[in-house]
């Protein structure tokens, strides 16, 4: 008689509290809209799903290595045209004291791989709040318990430094800084980068520099790598093609390792095993790469201007109104307070 395996097949218990707002309010959209409800998905940052379109030279780069057999496996820190024109994009951020660059599938797997390489069970990482919630979500698998800092709504949601400085522990072994900040839109100053840099300095802390929207920047605003006011401090910048360059779906990112050589060189040797072990990101879409990064940028008027105006619209008094008529509708139907759909709000 054939056996069925009848017991059931439980997740890791690690994984209970593992989260990730933006996708997980997918599925509870998915069902509203199965109960004829209309909804506009507001949750999750893919340009290509809002009417931007991919320039049209990158996706002639990646057909090309396509038609060029590019199909094999890639060296496991990425090609050598990708990590050219990464170090020069380096250099054109300002960033002089570039060790070492890598490529990955999109800038999550180079946070799952930058925060796997540092963390050891009871060592903390310090994270900004309100938060892009891979962060959270990755440090819950690694069983690294949550130490946030604030951003400050008060002075433009900038961090907080007395929080931070409040918020360091002995196991402290860095800091999250998302310059320009998702969700806020918040962009620091030289001289908030240069405080977070002398705090990391005075507690030997690593940072790490998610950069990946640096070029949608839509106000004055000029934009300044840490690195670049840092050249000494250990830090991780993270950049990609997904937002800047509108490919979220070719999941590629990559990372900058900075600071003094014999600081970061153990370090950087363990995000290279774990590189190793995953054998390479995305091959012909790393091709991309160098025609993103050397090619022609008009297309990034045409988005910031596009999303200017849509970030404008939300602002104006008669949608702020009619929003919060939303909220309230929907507090009273949940029995949820209308301020935590604000918030929910804020965090998409
Ligand atoms: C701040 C921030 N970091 C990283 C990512 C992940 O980007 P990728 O598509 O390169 O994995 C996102 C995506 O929304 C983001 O907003």
């Amino acid at each position: 008689m054939a056996l069925t395996q009848t017991r059931e097949i439980a997740a890791a218990s690690r994984l209970d509290n593992v989260k990730y707002a933006i996708r997980d309010l997918a599925s509870v959209a998915n069902e509203i809209v199965a109960q004829g409800h209309k909804v506009v998905p507001l949750n999750i940052g893919d340009p290509n799903v809002f009417d931007f379109r991919t320039p049209p030279h990158l996706i002639e780069a990646v057909h090309r290595a396509m038609l060029d057999n590019k199909n094999g496996y890639a060296p496991s820190p990425g090609i050598k045209p990708a990590l050219d024109a990464i170090r020069g994009e380096a250099a054109r951020k300002g960033i002089t004291s570039v060790q070492d660059v890598f490529v990955t599938n999109g800038v999550s797997e180079t946070v799952d791989a930058c925060l796997t390489a540092l963390l050891n069970p009871g060592d903390d990482l310090l994270t900004p709040c309100p938060d892009y919630p891979l962060y959270s979500a990755l440090l819950t698998k690694l069983g690294i318990r949550l130490n946030t800092y604030y951003l400050n709504e008060e002075d433009g949601w900038q961090p907080e430094l007395d929080d931070i400085k409040k918020k360091i522990t002995p196991r402290t072994r860095g800091i999250v800084l998302i310059n320009p900040n998702n969700p806020t839109g918040a962009v620091c100053t030289r001289a908030m980068l240069q405080q977070i840099a002398e705090i990391a300095r005075q507690h030997n802390l690593l940072i790490f520099a998610d950069e990946i929207y640096d070029k949608l920047i839509l106000d004055d605003d000029e934009h300044i790598s840490m690195a670049a006011v840092a050249p000494d401090v250990p830090v991780v910048t993270f950049g990609g093609l997904s937002k800047n360059y509108l490919v979220p779906g070719w999941r590629i990112g990559w990372g900058i390792v900075s600071g003094e050589a014999a600081t970061v060189r153990n370090y950087n040797e363990g995000i290279q095993r774990l590189l190793r072990a995953r054998l390479c990101a995305n091959h012909p879409e790393q091709y991309a790469i160098p025609a993103a990064l050397e090619g022609p940028q008009d297309h990034l008027v045409e988005v910031r201007k596009k999303l200017r105006s849509r970030r404008d619209l939300p602002l104006s008094g008669a949608i702020r109104r009619r929003v919060s008529v939303v909220f309230r509708r929907a507090a009273r139907s949940t029995r949820i307070p209308a301020s935590i759909f604000q918030k929910a709000m804020m965090c998409l």
